[in-house]
């Protein structure tokens, strides 16, 4: 595995010495991965995290004591929005029938990788925290959904699960889901698993209520469980001695752009950006700005981003958040408004065509900024977006609209001198370069590098 960051200088304090020495040292979730990008056996995975008691189904009005540390860890879900993990769990557990874990790998968005990462280098830490979140909420049933075009995902779950037969705990099942950016979204995921088309449908109920075949269904991100199995084994004092107090723990990050390693890397949470870049070996080039959460998450203009560290308390003055790990740099010699209308058109076209203020609002969205790009728009048209923004938040059954909106609206601010220069002469002084360092439009085939970082 490849690590150029060193983490000597982290000290481990004298309140969590008695946690082990390991305590504070990263990596935590690709502890042991393989530099050649092959999956941790069982034995391999044993070896490195230790064993875990897995049961089938917990018993009848026992208290779910995983829940609890959990809770006492402050797990938040890395999907993209933070929910805290613990009380999705106590929902499902609380809920009539017998329930269903989902484990969503689907990784839709386009600019991460973590997920995938996480498939294939870590299968078992996955399915560990599947199975002890299965036995929690009184599940009998895990099932793991990963993009059919994933082959490398599907490969290594499909053996991590052969492997894991006869080891007790949950069923584990393997489902692919077709490629899409709306996929992901729980209710569509909930859907497609259900046997129906995977498009997201107005909620109430909710998955944790009535899910997979109307059963009270957990629905977490492939990462989100990879912390559960760690909760599990080590406990909640020793997951919060990394991070801050609103978000402890690591995270899996996709760096992407002008960096001389574009990489999954696991971080601490609240590490700083600038840590991060240097340890990906620095920038390429001159650095405009960065998009962080994700497609549906927010810019940050490059003249903050070395003070920026990486948790959402941090990055909420800027407006963003760290969302599902997702950190692009968009380089100074890529125009930002064609950028933003190419991110726009793709997000528009995403759209799973059911609510007419998705379809007919970013369509026009799209169109007004791509109009903006090439020098065609009247001297209205940033005022234009900016309506169009406002008309399709919270108008469509999930939250697409409100991502695409986020996205552009922020693309409006950051490069508002871009936006000006375009409005008005059609062009920027970046459109004098080809764009060369776009964001990542599809790295499926990139093959994921990881290393580590730590503040501290
Ligand atoms: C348009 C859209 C796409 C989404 N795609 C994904 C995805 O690819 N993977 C994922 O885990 N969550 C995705 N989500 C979030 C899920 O709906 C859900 O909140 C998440 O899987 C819950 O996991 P967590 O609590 O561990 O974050 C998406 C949400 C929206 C609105
Ligand atoms: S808001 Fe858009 S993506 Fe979401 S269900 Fe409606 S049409 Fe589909």
């Amino acid at each position: 595995m490849r690590s150029t960051f060193s983490t000597a200088t982290v000290m481990v304090e004298p309140e969590t010495s008695a946690l082990g020495a390991d305590a504070r040292t990263l990596p935590r979730l690709l502890r042991g991965a393989s530099a050649d990008g092959a999956p941790l056996a069982l034995d391999e995975h044993l070896a490195t995290h230790g064993a875990v008691a897995l049961e089938r189904r917990r018993r009848r009005r026992e208290a779910p004591p995983l829940i609890e540390l959990v809770e006492r860890a402050g797990l938040r879900g890395r999907g993209g929005a933070g929910f805290p993990t613990a009380t999705k769990m106590l929902a499902v557990a609380a809920a009539r029938g017998r329930a269903v874990v989902v484990v969503n790998a689907t990784e839709g968005e386009p600019a991460s990788l973590k997920d995938r990462t996480l498939c294939q280098l870590a299968p078992h830490l996955m399915l560990d925290g599947a199975q002890l979140a299965a036995q929690s909420v009184g599940a009998d049933e895990a099932i793991v959904a990963v993009c059919e075009s994933a082959s490398a995902s599907v490969e290594a779950l499909e053996m991590a699960i052969d492997e894991r037969r006869g080891l007790g705990g949950a069923r584990l099942r393997l489902r692919t889901a077709p490629p899409g950016y709306v996929v992901g979204q729980e209710s569509a995921l909930v859907n497609h698993l259900s046997g129906r088309p995977a498009l997201p449908s107005f909620t109430p109920p909710l998955p944790f209520e009535q899910g997979v075949a109307r059963r009270p269904t957990l629905v977490s991100n492939a990462e989100t469980y990879a912390h559960i199995a760690l909760i599990a084994r080590h406990g909640a004092s020793w997951y919060r001695a990394l991070g801050t107090a609103a978000q402890p723990g690591s995270a899996l990050v996709t760096l992407s752009g002008p960096v001389a390693n574009p990489a999954v890397y696991e971080i601490e949470q609240g590490a700083s950006l600038s840590e991060l870049i240097d340890a990906a070996g620095g920038t390429t080039a001159p650095v405009r700005a960065a998009l962080l959460g994700g497609y549906a998450g927010s810019w940050i203009d490059g003249e903050y981003l070395r003070g920026v560290a990486l948790s959402d308390e941090h990055l909420a003055p800027h407006g963003a958040t760290l969302g599902a790990g997702v950190i692009a740099l968009l380089s100074a010699d890529a125009c930002p408004v064609a950028e933003t209308a190419r991110v726009a058109r793709w997000l528009a076209a995403e759209s799973s065509g059911q609510c007419g203020p998705c379809v007919n609002g970013l369509g026009a969205l799209a169109s007004t900024v791509a109009e903006i790009a090439s020098g065609d728009a009247g001297g209205d048209a940033v005022r234009r977006v900016q309506r169009l923004t406002g008309l399709v938040r919270r108008r469509g059954a999930c939250g697409h609209p409100d991502g695409a909106a986020r996205f552009v609206h922020s693309a409006l601010e950051t490069f508002a001198p871009e936006f000006t220069d375009h409005a008005r002469h059609g062009r920027c002084e970046a459109c004098a370069a080809p764009a060369e360092l776009p964001l990542p439009a599809h790295p499926r085939g990139v093959s994921p590098r990881t290393g580590r970082v730590a503040t501290r």
